[in-house]
Order: structure tokens, then sequence, then C-alpha cells
């Protein structure tokens, strides 16, 4: 098994700066901001705190997921909601308690099909509404449902992320109202990863989730990764509702926590607990993320677009993916028919780092890519902190280098 393609190219992409190599940063998916000061002192001050605590999460962090949840029209206990050290071991732990097959929006987040395979579960990707990313669309799902249910092989979850990694788009409510419907329809539980949730670009978009139209029957997961840039911190939660079918899932991943990892670091939990409980401070600087992200994906994409490729207007997050399909008679001489090739080319060629449509399982003679804007921004805090308080950030010299890069190295295939 090979490392994660997204954190193999972030290997990669240090490799090549470590040998004076230019490089596009456009692989790797983290938020590429600065920690909010107000952070840095919470975790300071719970420093000394070095129990192990209990197994499911301190009770602190686990009131403040529950508030978090609860004002998004989610209502939450405490009891509700488990800890992990990322939400991607959660990820793991629900899965390992469902059991497959799990029906995956696709393409889909690298990690959802790999996770599945180490269980040694079956996924299957069911392909989204066209500009809705992470949703499967709901007729293709009943499809997919009826004939894994034909073989005596009955799916047991649907897997959906608002917004999308990797397309950056946001299903619209009715699709996701629909999916609720099939999901209830073949009984399959809803597993929503809301780990962008926070980083919808426009602030009156409406957007709802699995979790507000079928709370009893989702599993929510969220994190501090991607809204407050802590990706490095190894911080999630998961929301697995009580009182019905999902409790005996809640006790297999708690038991799969205390085998795996025992507890999140507690300074870190007690930091969290602060963060989720939504201070002003933070609430502002993700904002401010928010709208540098957006603005930054939207200057992308428009790049790529110029450029004759096809792209989805980003709503969420900070991905485009463009798909090359126009450009497909221009890349044939250069042995270039599919998503692999093109990804190797425009880094070897141009040193843009990008991670090909296949590894979020698209089909491998696509020409799609996932493109993650943050990196971007810089490497130092200093220009980062510009790059947040810019009200042009996509015009920032660096940031507008990396554009012209991706340009030019489009113009000249
Ligand atoms: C869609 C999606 N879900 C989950 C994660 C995992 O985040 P973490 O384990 O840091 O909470 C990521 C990170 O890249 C992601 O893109």
């Amino acid at each position: 098994m090979l490392v994660s393609p997204t954190l193999a190219i972030n290997e990669e992409i240090a490799r090549r700066r470590a040998q004076g190599l230019p490089v596009v940063p456009l692989g790797f998916g983290e938020a590429s901001l600065p920690v909010h000061p107000s952070l840095v002192e919470a975790l300071a001050t719970h420093a000394a705190q070095a129990s192990y605590g209990e197994v499911a999460g301190a009770a602190p962090l686990r009131e403040a997921a529950a508030g978090y949840w609860s004002r998004r029209g989610v209502p939450t206990r405490a009891e509700e909601v488990v800890a992990g050290p990322g939400s991607k071991p959660l990820l793991y732990a629900v899965f390992e308690a469902l059991g497959g097959p799990v029906l995956l929006p696709k393409p889909s987040w690298v990690s959802y099909a790999a996770q599945n395979a180490i269980l040694g579960q079956r996924s299957v990707g069911v392909p989204t509404v066209p500009g809705e990313g992470g949703v499967p669309d709901p007729e293709l799902l009943d499809r997919a449902a009826r004939e894994l249910r034909e073989g005596r092989t009955p799916p047991t979850a649907v897997l959906v992320t608002v917004p999308d990694n990797p397309t950056g788009t946001v299903a619209t409510p009715a699709t996701v109202r629909e999916l609720c419907r099939v999901a209830e329809e073949h009984d399959l539980v809803v597993i929503s990863d809301e780990i962008y949730l926070d980083l919808v670009h426009d602030p009156d978009r409406e957007v709802i989730t699995p979790s507000q139209v079928a709370p009893g029957r989702t599993i929510t997961t969220t994190g501090l990764s991607k809204n407050l840039a802590l990706g490095g911190w190894r911080i999630g939660v998961a929301r697995i509702p009580g009182g019905g079918v999902l409790d005996p899932v809640r006790r297999r991943v708690t038991s799969v926590a205390s085998e795996l990892w025992s507890a999140p670091a507690h300074p870190v939990q007690l930091a969290a607990a602060w963060a989720f409980t939504e201070p002003e401070p933070l609430v502002s600087h993700i904002a401010r993320s928010s709208r540098l992200h957006g603005r930054v994906a939207r200057a992308t994409a428009a790049v790529l677009r110029s450029a004759g490729a096809l792209v989805a207007e980003p709503g969420g997050g900070f991905y485009v993916y463009p798909d090359l399909e126009p450009l497909r008679g221009r890349l044939a001489p250069r042995d270039v028919a599919g998503s692999p090739a093109l990804a190797r080319l425009l880094l070897e060629e141009h040193g843009i780092a990008t991670l090909p449509g296949v590894a979020f399982g698209d089909d491998e003679d696509r020409l799609t890519l996932r493109v993650a804007t943050p990196m971007l921004y810089g490497t130092t805090d200093a220009r980062r902190w510009a790059a947040l308080d810019a009200d042009e950030p996509e015009g920032l010299p660096w940031i507008r280098e990396g554009l012209d890069t991706v340009a030019g190295a489009l113009g000249a295939l």
C-alpha cells in the first residue's frame, strides 16, 4: 500500500523545493493559514493537562461540540459525541463499525475508498449531479443500492461531503433532501463529512446537510483542520445519534478508539473545546479565511477556464476540479490520455503540483485534476496574514505569480 496520494504530493513538493526546483504547490489540501493567536494561548494554558482522559473525549470538548451542532439545527447531546485525533481516524472507525459495502460520491476524497480497502470492505462510487460534487446523484444512488441488494450484498451506508473535496462545489438543498429520501428508502446510514461546512464562501447561501434533514440516521464528522487551519493539531469529532439503531455503532467506535488512539491529546482537546464554543475572535477569523479561500479558488477557476478547461464554480472549501477534456486533442501527441499522465506532465515540465482525478476515484481516462489553492498564500506567516488582510488577495504578487505560471503552462500545452 502506498502513502495516501495527498500526503505523497506534499512530500514531493518539499523534495523539489529542497533541490531548488521551481514549484507551484497545488497538490496538498492543507489550509495553510496562521494559527489564531488566541488558540496558541489556549493550548499553552492547557499544556500541563497530561492525563489520557476519557476515551470518547474530554467532557468540555464533547459539550462544546454538542453546542456547535445544536446551533446549526442539529440537536446534539454531549453523550452522542466521540472525539478523535482528526476526523480521518473517526471515519475509519465508523466504516469499521458499519461494515460494507459503502456508497461513495464519485469523485470523492482519497481516503474514503482507501480506508474501506484496508478494512477489506467494498466501496462503490456513484457519480454526482454535475456541479454538485460530494453527494451521489440520488437517482443513481437508488439504482446502485438496488443492484447491490439484488447481488445479495446490500449497502450499509452512503457518504456525503458538503462542501466537497475534490470539486469545491456545494450540493443544493433539493439534492441533499432527495438523497436523504433515497437513503431512508434503502435503510442506509448517511455519513456526512462536514469538515468544510464553515468554509462556504457566500455567507448568504442556503446550505443544508443530511445532519439537518435526517439527524436520526446520520453520523456527522467534522474538525478544526480546515476552518481554523489546525490540521497538525489532529483533532476531530463525530456525532453518532443516540436512542436508536446507531447506539451500537457509537459503542463500537469508542471501543476502536480505546484500542487505537486511547484519546486525543488532552491539551488539544481543551483548546478545541474553547474553539467549538465559537468565540467572536475565531468566528471572524473563519469568516476572513473563508473569504480568502473563495476569492483565490474563484481566481484559479477563472485562469483554468481561460486556458480552455471546464471548471464548476467553487462554492466552499479551497479546491477546484478542472476537466481538460477540451484540450485532449492537444495533449494526445504528448501521450497524455488520462489524469496520471497529465498530472505528471504538469509537475515534471512546469513544476505545477496537482493530484490526478483518478486518485479520487474518477475514471483513469478522464483529464481531471484536483487543484488545492491555499499553498499559494505563501510559506511564511507574514505572507499568509497579508493574504488574509488583502481586499484582493488574488492580486498579491506571490499569489499572482503562481496563477500566471498555471496560465502559462496550460497555454503552452
Ligand atoms: C473531505 C475530508 N474529510 C476529512 C479530512 C480529514 O481531516 P482531519 O483528519 O484533519 O480532521 C480531510 C482532510 O484532508 C478532507 O479533505
